[in-house]
């Protein structure tokens, strides 16, 4: 595709994006919810590809939040489907290009089928030296931060560090997220203006870019107009425009 302006030397190092509005996408056709969950899955192929293309490292998405649980059974039910034979469908093209699978959230609500493939892929691919696709599956932020606490506060009990241990790196370091950087850049389709319990803890400098596409419709070009904002905005990180030498990534915000 064209890249209309697009700096490779200054793109993300790591995109999340909230991947919504499939319900009223389905709506705005007369179509039932779940063909929006359905045609949604060809735009996580579009930005899976097109980030690895690119040579972004990291790429999250929030794929179901531990409130979406609370949704009518039979969409849940569908949604869990459709997660399970996207895994098996990608499998085989991660292992081709290198893909690392990574998932987080409460892994113990999900139906054994889905956990037994997702479990599967995560093994797979997890020596893959290419991008990583980190899914965000039951997840919920706060509880990523319920759970950093109790696993510090364990070890606090333990002996094994002091309550004076504990500074930003140690929290970051006990998150479901420890391996990854912060996300520089957090999409989110459908217009809505708000986290919806994604990630919390590790978006303190992140640049947020909403759009109105719902997410069926959120391809190539649209992916790439993010990209182009995103390498308009100025990352002062606190300081002044005098200060910064246009750093695009959140590594050495505290430097
Ligand atoms: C996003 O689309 C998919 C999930 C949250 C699982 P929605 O299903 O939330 O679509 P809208 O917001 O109702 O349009
Ligand atoms: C956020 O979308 C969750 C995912 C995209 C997985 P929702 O549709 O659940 O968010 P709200 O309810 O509109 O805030
Ligand atoms: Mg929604």
């Amino acid at each position: 595709m064209n890249l209309k302006g697009l700096d490779k030397g200054r793109l993300p190092g790591h995109v999340a994006i909230i991947m919504d509005g499939n319900g009223r996408w389905a709506r705005l056709r007369g179509k039932g919810r779940i063909e929006g969950h359905r045609r949604g899955r060809a735009s996580v192929r579009a930005v899976v590809e097109m980030s690895r293309k690119l040579g972004i490292p990291y790429l999250s998405l929030y794929a179901f939040s531990t409130e979406n649980w609370l949704r009518p059974k039979d969409e849940v039910h569908a949604l869990m489907g459709l997660l399970e034979h996207y895994l098996t469908v990608e499998q085989p093209k991660m292992m081709r290009h290198g893909i690392r699978l990574l998932a987080i959230g409460d892994r113990s609500r999900l139906p054994v089928p889905v956990l037994q493939t997702l479990e599967h892929a995560v093994e797979a691919t997890q020596h893959n030296k290419g991008m990583t696709v980190l899914l965000a599956l039951s997840y919920s932020g706060r509880d990523d931060i319920v759970r950093m606490v109790q696993r510090i506060a364990r070890k606090v009990k333990e002996g094994v560090c002091a309550v004076e241990d504990i500074k930003e790196e140690m929290v970051s370091a006990h998150m479901e997220t420890k391996s990854i950087p912060d996300p520089d850049l957090l999409i989110r389709t459908s217009g809505e203006m708000r986290i919806s319990n994604f990630f919390l803890w590790q978006i303190p400098y992140t640049e947020l870019y909403i759009t109105p596409a719902l997410w069926p419709d959120f391809r190539e070009a649209e992916y790439l107009e993010a990209l182009l904002e995103f390498q308009r905005r100025r990352r002062r990180f606190g300081r002044t425009d005098e200060q910064i030498a246009q750093p695009l990534r959140s590594v050495g915000r505290n430097r």
